[in-house]
């Protein structure tokens, strides 16, 4: 095979991962429960090269972005090798040098939405390169080499609700398990852009400098297993009362221990504060909506399908808010085009990766 090309979506997190374990890996320290989101797509072709390059949105990138996607091969490959060895296989993928390749991605979305671009970004990535490099991983063991890079990028291998367990002491491999499929409940999640301009600290940056100096951090290990298990509850009960609280918790109590690092790290800008009051007057009037937000000062509203277009209305209208993006849950990340095969319109290589309600 010389190319592939996949698609991936980003999640939002309605139980936060915030904390990495301190041995590394990047195992996450409490566990996380996502929606993958339709409606935003990463499209990214990989093809056998001369060297490793990376292009995203037309631009050839250098620096960080480009050292963690090649992280990511020389994961997958390495990987490879590891199980044919395990298994006692002869000769074959894995073994010596990697094939390089040319990285080519897209994002039909904006990079600066704060809306977990890397996560669709590895998870796209992940997808292709094991088609290019015929490295045969699972989605699960996907799901544990982006979940290295991006621990959020390991649940978009999933569509619909995906949980993502807490990394234990020898955890690896630790990777994602879809929880309900996509059209297990109508929820939208409506995207307040409140900037055009990138965050200032980055999630793992920011977390990073939480788990080291804050002294609410002890606080948040403690209370996030509960929180992240009332979610996935309700959400299997699609109790939305329940989650949408509970999904508030969990978004203020990450906050508030970054809050309280040594320096306060502070995601939000005033129109993130207008929403949040917003969103609450909302509920008082009858409307179903409750708020998340990630490491950014975007905020994302999560309602019902048929109240989407009435919270949007309420919410675009906010002084601040720059526009609005409105998204449901999708699949997880798939191959659409390998060696030049061109699929039909709306055919797939593989099968989206999904379960059923309570699987
Ligand atoms: O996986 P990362 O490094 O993109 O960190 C994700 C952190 C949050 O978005 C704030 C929470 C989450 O679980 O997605």
């Amino acid at each position: 095979m010389t190319h592939a090309i996949a698609v991936a979506h980003p999640n939002i997190a309605l139980a936060k991962y915030w904390g990495k374990r301190e041995h590394g890996r990047n195992l996450p320290s409490v566990p996380s429960l996502s929606i993958t989101l339709a409606g935003m797509t990463t499209t990214t072709r990989v093809e056998l090269a001369a060297m490793d390059t990376l292009e995203l949105n037309g631009v050839a990138t250098v620096g960080r972005a480009c050292e963690r996607a090649v992280a990511l091969l020389d994961l997958i490959w390495q990987e490879a090798g590891r199980e044919r060895q395990h298994e006692g296989q002869g000769e074959g993928q894995g073994e010596g040098e990697r094939p390089r390749l040319r990285i080519v991605s897209h994002n039909d979305f904006p990079t600066s939405a704060g809306l977990a671009s890397s996560a669709s970004a590895f998870a796209a990535l992940a997808v292709a390169a094991n088609a290019v490099l015929a490295t045969g991983h699972s989605t699960e063991r996907l799901s544990s080499l982006a979940r290295r890079i991006s621990a959020s990028a390991g649940r978009s291998l999933y569509g619909g609700f995906v949980e993502l367990p807490a990394g234990g002491d020898e955890a690896e491999p630790l990777f994602a398990r879809p929880l309900a499929a996509v059209d297990h409940w109508p929820l939208r999640l409506v995207v307040a852009v409140t900037t055009e301009t990138e965050k200032e600290v980055g999630s793992t940056e920011g977390m990073n400098a939480t788990s080291r100096t804050s002294p609410l951090y002890a606080g948040w290990l403690a209370a996030a297993p509960d929180i992240f298990a009332r979610i996935r509850a309700a959400v299997l009960a699609r109790d939305l009362e329940t989650v949408g609280l509970a999904v508030e918790e969990s978004a203020l109590t990450m906050h508030a221990t970054a809050l309280a690092a040594q320096p306060g790290i502070l995601y939000w800008n005033g129109a993130t504060v207008e929403v949040m009051h917003a969103v609450r007057r909302l509920r008082r009037q009858g409307l179903p909506a409750y708020f998340t937000i990630d490491a950014g000062p975007h905020v994302k509203v999560l309602t019902l399908a048929s109240h989407a277009a009435a919270v949007t209305t309420e919410i675009a209208a906010i002084p601040g808010v720059l526009r609005t993006i409105s998204a449901e849950p999708g699949e997880g990340a798939r191959l659409i085009e390998a060696s030049g095969t061109e699929p039909a319109e709306g055919a797939r290589l593989i099968e989206p990766s999904g379960a059923e309600p309570g699987a």
